[in-house]
């Protein structure tokens, strides 16, 4: 009760994009900055006007100072069904609260922020004059004021139904943008070293808020491609490192992906991309290894994995091996110690990465990462589990009418103990999941498209 009292209400505006994402990045944000999500304001679902109980200011520009799902941040002042409500909730507002930023010495604005509805000039200004009745001091100034307050109407999602009146209107002072820009600064277009499957900029930072990614940390991805999972999380200041089975890709060598490029450049690199942001400082190493053959000594601890495995589609599920692990009669060479390259089931790479990430993560590090589904056949009880790790969050990203990924993430709330890690070969969850060795199989021989097609003529 006593924390209620000392809560501010704050309005965020958030992002049209990634839907799913957005609930759990602002939850993990706000509880790595010391603040908490009530239960009662889980129901946003869709709508971008989230209204969030905060401890303090400086918690709010900490969480806009990391958020790609928020695109800023309102004190609230006031807030109705309708012009009269949202006035009458103004005049309500302790005057004290407002005083400091109403000054006669002071500069401010007022902004109009529509959703699903564009309004006329002559509207804006008619909003604008009917906030009359509150105690502005100061001057007007449109180019860089001092404060800038916001009217913010909510016109529903239907783009097809928009309703004369606003459902919700919204009064508030500005107080500071999330880190939208980082997707067009940081967009892999625009990157040194590329792969056919790097991870786009906006879901890099959305993986690594997830994965409450801060400063001085040691970030691991074992699966780590081009390294765009390590940029992320390098901006937000933490020491990255990975692992990948593929030489050319961990050297920089090979074909290039680029269009108009043949082979990759002398500095087509990691280290390279990470220099490109002003990040080098932040490379620790990276290294050609097996995920499913971990090199690291006892005792080594990540505060954060975050990763992106293969699902076997545009690039193939391996692991090395020996011929011994060949089944007997298909053998070339038996007495051969020479590494062979065998397929990696899918449910047995996401199974080695909890028993990894169980291991090697410190008490409260999180593992992040993309579950491939075959969505007919997906239920959430598939989702791997491990007795050292509590599943945080789990969002879907559809691929295709019958794929998608999920965006995994969870926390290590238990020290490993040896006998964890067959704890799982228990669980129903491990055999279901089984099940999803054969999304790549599913993917390629037309399942999907030949369901899409029924559910087509079926419509017809
Ligand atoms: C989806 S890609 C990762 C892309 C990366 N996030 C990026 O932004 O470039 C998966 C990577 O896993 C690597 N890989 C496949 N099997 C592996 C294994 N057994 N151990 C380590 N890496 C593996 C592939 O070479 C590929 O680079």
């Amino acid at each position: 009760m006593a924390l209620s009292c000392n809560l501010n209400r704050y309005l965020l505006l958030m992002a049209q994009e990634h839907l799913e994402f957005r609930l759990p990045e602002i939850k993990s944000l706000l509880s790595l900055f010391g603040g908490q999500f009530s239960s009662n304001q889980e129901s946003y679902g869709k709508s971008p006007f989230w209204i969030l109980n905060i401890p303090s200011e400086d918690i709010a520009r900490n969480l806009m100072k990391r958020t790609v799902c928020a695109k800023s941040i309102f004190e609230l002042w006031g807030h109705g069904e309708s012009a009269e409500e949202l006035h009458s909730s103004l005049k309500s507002y302790p005057l004290e609260k407002m005083v400091p930023f109403l000054h006669p010495d002071s500069t401010y604005k007022i902004k109009i922020h529509t959703f699903n509805k564009t309004l006329t000039q002559e509207e804006k200004v008619k909003r604008i004059d009917a906030l009359e009745f509150l105690p502005f001091g100061g001057k007007v100034t449109l180019k860089d004021p001092q404060h800038i307050f916001c009217i913010l109407e909510d016109y529903g999602l239907n783009p097809n139904c928009i309703p004369e009146k606003p459902h919700n209107i919204y009064f508030g002072r500005w107080i500071a943008d999330g880190q939208r820009e980082l997707i067009q600064s940081y967009s892999v277009k625009k990157r040194h070293f590329i792969g056919n499957t790097s991870m786009e900029a906006g879901l890099s930072f959305i993986m690594a808020n997830h994965g409450r990614v801060k400063e001085n940390d040691v970030v691991f991805d074992p699966f780590v491609g081009t390294g765009s999972l390590l940029v992320a999380s390098a901006h937000f200041g933490a020491y990255v490192c990975g692992t990948d089975i593929d030489y050319n890709t961990v050297h920089g060598l090979g074909k290039a992906t680029r269009k108009n490029q043949k082979w990759r450049g002398p500095d087509e690199n990691i280290r390279a991309n990470l220099r490109q942001y002003g990040l080098e400082k932040y490379y620790l190493d990276v290294l050609v290894s097996d995920a499913s053959k971990p090199s690291w000594r006892k005792g080594m601890y990540f505060d954060a994995i975050i990763t992106d495995p293969p699902y076997g589609i545009r690039e193939s599920t391996r692991r090395t091996g020996s011929q011994k692990e060949i089944p007997k009669g298909l053998e070339k060479c038996p007495e051969s110690h020479v590494p062979v390259s065998l397929s990696y089931h899918l449910s047995d790479m996401f199974f080695d990465l909890l028993n990894f990430a169980a291991e090697t993560l410190v008490l409260g590090g999180r593992l992040v990462y993309w579950l491939p589904v075959y969505t007919p056949e997906y239920t959430e009880e598939m989702v791997p589990r491990h007795p050292c790790l509590r599943l945080i969050s789990n969002c879907e990203q559809k691929l295709s009418s019958h794929t998608s990924r999920r965006l995994i993430t969870m926390e290590k709330v238990k020290t490993f103990e040896n006998r964890d890690q067959y704890l799982h070969l228990l669980s129903d969850h491990f055999l279901l999941y089984q099940g999803h060795n054969s999304f790549r199989e599913k993917y390629f021989s037309g399942v999907t498209k030949r369901i899409a097609k029924e559910e087509k003529s079926s419509q017809e």
